[in-house]
């Protein structure tokens, strides 16, 4: 279905070049004053400088061509040149009409040329717990990929594990500390090596952090991890298989985490994936003639003539020959072409690294690594701070685990549910986990993924104001006047729609119609926050026509059929809405 405000800049189009003037200065708005009328078109204001006339004379003219539309219940020119419109009752239901019939995507159209677009949100570091830094680019990034998803495009996500590097040197190197005797370490063994890992996803969590520690402390610790590094990048077969044990141990944890936050991903790569892609590449860049010696380091100049800013060379190979977190990056792009083809490419990452990927994708361009079709695309995303105003730590000062965060915010929503009521205990655990669920997410989301935040509990998991938990409830107080409804005998599946009775009534369907433009622009935008102040405003609008309107009392059929039919809708959208942010409604709160 067209966007309502094009359907009425159409009808606007028509009316100006009937009355004379170019259909360019038709474009229609909300009004920015809800008071006086509910769409305004300015055109006429700017009209008047080409055809030299007072702008009132040509919103006159153009508002007379309106006279007897159905499309308008008021269409009027107010001084100096406004044009103030309201939409008459029947053509906003007629149009409601239309969403209800398009069952599955409620008027919103699927996209005419579906791009494949790759996106990566992930960045967990193997062996290293998830923490509070991880949690704003799976919510993010899977809100982003569920919108294109939605809007009809082929959305591939990729978890990119950060699996390469020392890290990987310093758990090898405690491991020998700790059991020397493990045939890993055994250089002249041929045999095949255990299934079993040699360690649980607890010890494998400690491990790391204590190498990492005395690596601090410890020059030799730190060159026989480096060392260890190095063999394992170079086929140390008794590495290798620790790597794939580490890799294992840390997915199956991983992936539960995820689970958690309704977070998947259809591509479990790493960043040691894209190592066989390296030796080509580097040499690839060396014999076109971007890649440079520079300081015994090897570089591609990225730099540009409209930098304000001084962008360094992108370095592609340390001066011992040792690739780097770039290289990784930029041969990482050269499978994602080789296998996928992608037309976008996003990253979802903390907006520090923002220099960062503008070298690599400055160096990914001019070396050709992309095509000129395929777009790469930064999406920065600001700090989650405490309510200092500093990073989210824990009491103690630490790093927050992810996982400590979700059970504090689940252990909250569950004494909220469970307050001043009897409730089934494990009912109530599973409802809390649903709505904490919509809290996390939701306080996340409804700011511009740009700006930094203030993690507040108290706040995030209230039933009222701009929060999840208030959009599940009005999802869930429609649930039950549905349930209601059903319980009475009553059945208004071939109901008709009426046009509203009320403003707020009125009100609540221009805002369900505004659907298929929200998506649309949080596609465009990349921006769910987009889709969160969509359903806040739709949600206040429910409420708001709930509290004045006796639906169960309502003594006319026809019209509270009408009325349920209303909340079904309303209940759709904002399911349909709250699923492309990653959460669910439970049926009761
Ligand atoms: N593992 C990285 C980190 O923890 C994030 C990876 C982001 N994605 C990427 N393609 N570089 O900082």
């Amino acid at each position: 279905m067209k966007k309502l405000l094009d359907l009425i800049t159409e009808e606007m189009s028509a009316a100006f070049e009937k009355a004379g003037y170019d259909k360019k200065y038709a474009k229609v708005t909300l009004s920015n004053r809800p008071d006086l009328c509910e769409y305004q078109c300015n055109g006429a204001m700017a009209a008047a400088k080409e055809y030299k006339k007072a702008p009132i004379m040509i919103a006159n003219a153009v508002i007379e061509q309106l006279s007897g539309n159905s499309m308008f219940e008021m269409a009027e020119a107010v001084n100096p040149g406004f044009m103030n419109l309201k939409l008459s009752s029947e053509y906003l239901v007629e149009y409601l009409r239309g969403m209800e019939a398009d069952t599955e995507r409620l008027g919103c159209e699927k996209t005419e040329s579906p791009k494949t677009i790759m996106i990566d949100y992930g960045g967990p570091n193997v062996a290293k717990p998830l923490h509070v830094g991880h949690l704003r680019s799976a919510i993010i990034g899977e809100s982003i990929k569920r919108i294109g998803r939605f809007m009809g495009h082929n959305m591939i996500g990729d978890v990119h594990l950060g699996d390469w590097g020392l890290q990987m040197g310093l758990i090898i190197t405690e491991l020998k500390e700790r059991k020397p005797e493990l045939v890993y370490f055994d250089e002249a063994y041929t045999g095949e090596y255990p299934e079993e890992p040699p360690f649980t996803i607890s010890e494998l969590e400690e491990i790391y952090p204590t190498a990492s520690g005395k690596s601090k402390e410890d020059e030799g610790y730190k060159e026989a991890a480096m060392q260890a590094t190095f063999e394992l990048q170079h086929g140390r077969k008794g590495y290798q298989a620790l790597l794939h044990h580490i890799l294992n141990v840390s997915v199956t944890d991983l992936k539960r985490n995820y689970e958690n936050l309704n977070v998947s991903f259809e591509l479990w790569k790493g960043e040691s994936d894209a190592q066989p892609y390296i030796p080509d590449m580097v040499q690839k860049m060396k014999d076109e003639g971007y890649a440079y010696i520079s300081e015994g380091a090897l570089v591609v100049d990225v730099k540009e003539e409209t930098d304000t800013k001084e962008v360094p060379p992108c370095m592609i190979l340390k001066s011992d020959g040792a690739s780097l977190y770039n290289t990784t990056d930029l041969a990482t792009i050269v499978w994602r072409m080789k296998d996928y083809h992608p037309d976008e490419i996003i990253y979802v990452v903390d907006k520090r690294q923002e220099l960062y990927f503008t070298q690599v994708f400055r160096c990914a361009r001019k070396t050709h690594l992309v095509d000129e079709g395929t777009t790469l695309k930064f999406l920065g995303f600001g700090t989650m701070n405490g309510k200092d105003g500093k990073p989210f730590k824990t009491r103690e000062g630490g790093v927050m685990r992810l996982e400590n965060l979700i059970n504090g915010i689940n252990e909250e929503m569950y004494r909220k549910i469970a307050e001043n009521r009897t409730v089934d205990e494990a009912q109530a655990r599973e409802t809390a986990k649903v709505v904490a669920l919509s809290s996390v997410k939701y306080g996340d989301l409804s700011n511009q993924a740009s700006k930094d935040y203030i993690f507040d509990m108290e706040r995030f998991t209230s039933f009222e104001g701009n929060t999840g938990p208030y959009i599940l409830y009005t999802i869930v107080r429609i649930k039950s006047i549905l349930t209601k409804y059903k319980e009475a005998g009553k059945d208004a599946s071939s109901a008709k729609l009426l046009p509203a009775h009320t403003e707020s009534e009125k009100a609540l369907m221009k805002e369900i119609a505004k659907f298929n433009s929200t998506m649309e622009t949080a596609y465009e935008e990349t921006a769910p926050h987009k889709v969160c102040s969509y359903i806040y405003d739709l949600a206040n609008a429910l409420n708001h026509f709930y509290h004045e309107t006796k639906i169960m009392t309502e003594e006319d059929a026809e019209v509270q059929a009408s009325y349920i039919r209303l909340l079904e809708l309303t209940k759709h959208v904002l399911e349909i809405c709250i699923d492309v942010l990653g959460f669910s409604a439970p049926d009761r709160m």
